[in-house]
């Protein structure tokens, strides 16, 4: 079975949050099963991996959009590095980016990328089992192969759709229906929802399947979903919930080149207590004091705006009892405020920006990570944190109502329920009571880091619905 997966993101090659460490690693996962070889598609991004690797030229051609041209190449990573075949769609103006998002003209883009991926395949009589869209970025496709007659090759050709955040939709007015590749006009209600192209929606209609990254996000979904509610029970019998996996081989503390200590469980104690003493040194804080972090884009779905009041009020009841660093960026008012408490607080960290490297050696070091999410369709960083011993204190949502189990039923996390200051002092307030017990402690990070959150199991689901 061949599978396409088609995606903005794909870890290590551009990553601007999960949706890439997810596109790195499932294709992988899934060539490890008998019969299966899935392929990734992405745009072209000038990031350092490709001037670091070599690619081939597979196919040169041009699309219409609009009035316009556009020459169309598709690139092969030469060696597939990345353990699995990587393509990347280049196209002059649209698709040769420093990033994937954050452009006024994005709808262009987004529809160059995937009018570009069905030519090319079109063009080349190439013919998938299964292509597999990530987010309302490529959410058209599953419309296009079935109604413009330009991929008329496609047609029949099975698509899954993932949610991996429902809060972005991509919506555009119908004035854009003209640099769309055209379409059978009698359909256009397949791509409209309250009287614009929703191109999530759309793929909501349209793919075979649809997945979300937690069942827990797929439940909420149904009340809370800007607008969509009622389309997606509508399509009920189509949706599934597969949670995410993470790739152990890239996020295993025993051979991780990011972190200054490795470790296993055998010495995690000892070694997480060296890491620990060393970032706070790097950024004055109090080593013999716990260490609370939080990773993460400051936007409201991630509780970010709860973090400055979180800053000041944990740091003051405790009586400077604690470490709080904070490694992202995004919201200015909220990046601005956590910097003034950055002068203000001793035992308060900021570092502002994007930081592999740095992330990697938080979730080694810290002793809890805080995620006071609003909206987490899956979340990542709970997995990474109790991978590498560090105990999650997370708002019991999405994927992290999945993944974390409070220690008061036996689980080796924190859960709170109501994303707001209260709930997540309280819940630092439970942790603060751990930490005093060296014992419960040191089991927790034992308990954590024994979970098993590899992709395997995940990956096979998907092989299952595609079969389906
Ligand atoms: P989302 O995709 O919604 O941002 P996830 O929890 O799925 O949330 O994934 C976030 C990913 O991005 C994780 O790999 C996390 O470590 C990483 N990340 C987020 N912010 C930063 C940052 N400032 N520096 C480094 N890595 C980050
Ligand atoms: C999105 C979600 C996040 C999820 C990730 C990967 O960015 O916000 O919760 O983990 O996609 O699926």
């Amino acid at each position: 079975m061949i599978i396409y997966h088609l995606s903005t993101e794909c870890y290590p090659v551009a990553k601007v949050g999960g949706l890439a460490d997810v596109v790195g690693a499932l294709p992988k996962y899934q060539n490890k099963i008998k019969d299966i070889e899935a392929k990734v598609v992405m745009p072209w991004y000038n990031k350092s991996f490709i001037y670091d690797h070599e690619f081939d030229i597979v196919f040169d051609g041009f699309i219409h959009q609009g009035g316009n041209m556009l020459q169309v190449q598709v690139l092969k990573e030469k060696s597939d590095v990345l353990g699995f075949e990587l393509y990347m769609v280049k196209i002059p103006g649209l698709l040769d980016r420093d990033n994937p998002y954050g452009y006024q003209d994005e709808n262009f883009q987004f529809i160059a990328f995937q009018h570009g991926v069905l030519h090319w395949l079109t063009a080349m009589n190439i013919r998938p089992d299964v292509l597999h869209c990530h987010d309302y970025h490529t959410g058209l496709v599953p419309f296009m192969i079935e109604n413009c007659a330009e991929f008329s090759f496609l047609k029949g050709v099975k698509t899954v759709g993932t949610i991996h955040n429902g809060e972005y939709q991509g919506m555009m007015s119908w004035e854009m229906a003209k640099y769309l590749p055209s379409f059978d006009p009698y359909k256009w209600g397949l791509m409209d929802w309250n009287g614009l192209i929703n191109p999530l929606a759309s793929m909501i209609k349209c793919a075979n399947a649809f997945t979300t990254v937690s069942q827990g996000y797929l439940e909420e979904l149904f009340v809370s979903f800007r607008g969509l509610e009622s389309l997606v029970r509508d399509e009920f019998s189509k949706a599934y919930g597969i949670i995410n996996g993470i790739d152990t081989e890239v996020w295993n503390p025993e051979t991780d080149p990011m972190l200054d200590f490795n470790f296993n469980s055998e010495n995690a104690v000892e070694q997480k207590r060296k890491g620990k003493e060393k970032l706070c040194k790097e950024y004055g804080l109090k080593p013999e004091l716990p260490f609370f972090a939080f990773i993460g884009r400051f936007a409201t779905e991630k509780g970010a705006d709860l973090l400055p009041d979180i800053v000041w009020r944990s740091i003051k009841q405790s009586y400077g009892g604690l470490n709080i660093m904070i490694l992202g960026s995004g919201n200015t008012y909220i990046e601005n405020k956590l910097k003034e408490y950055e002068y203000t607080y001793t035992n308060f960290a900021l570092d502002l920006g994007y930081k592999e490297h740095l992330s990697h050696k938080i979730y080694a070091s810290a002793d809890f990570l805080l995620m006071p999410s609003r909206v987490e369709p899956c979340g990542l960083n709970q997995m990474y944190s109790m991978r590498y011993g560090t105990v999650p204190i997370v708002r019991y949502t999405g994927g992290l109502r999945d993944t974390v189990e409070d220690i008061s039923t036996g689980g080796a996390g924190i859960n709170f329920t109501y994303p707001g200051v209260d709930d997540v002092i309280h819940a630092m307030n439970r942790a603060l009571m751990l930490y005093n017990q060296k014992d419960v402690m040191e089991n927790l990070i034992h308990a954590n880091m024994n979970f098993d959150f590899a992709w395997e199991k995940s990956a096979e689901k998907y092989i299952a619905l595609y079969n389906h």
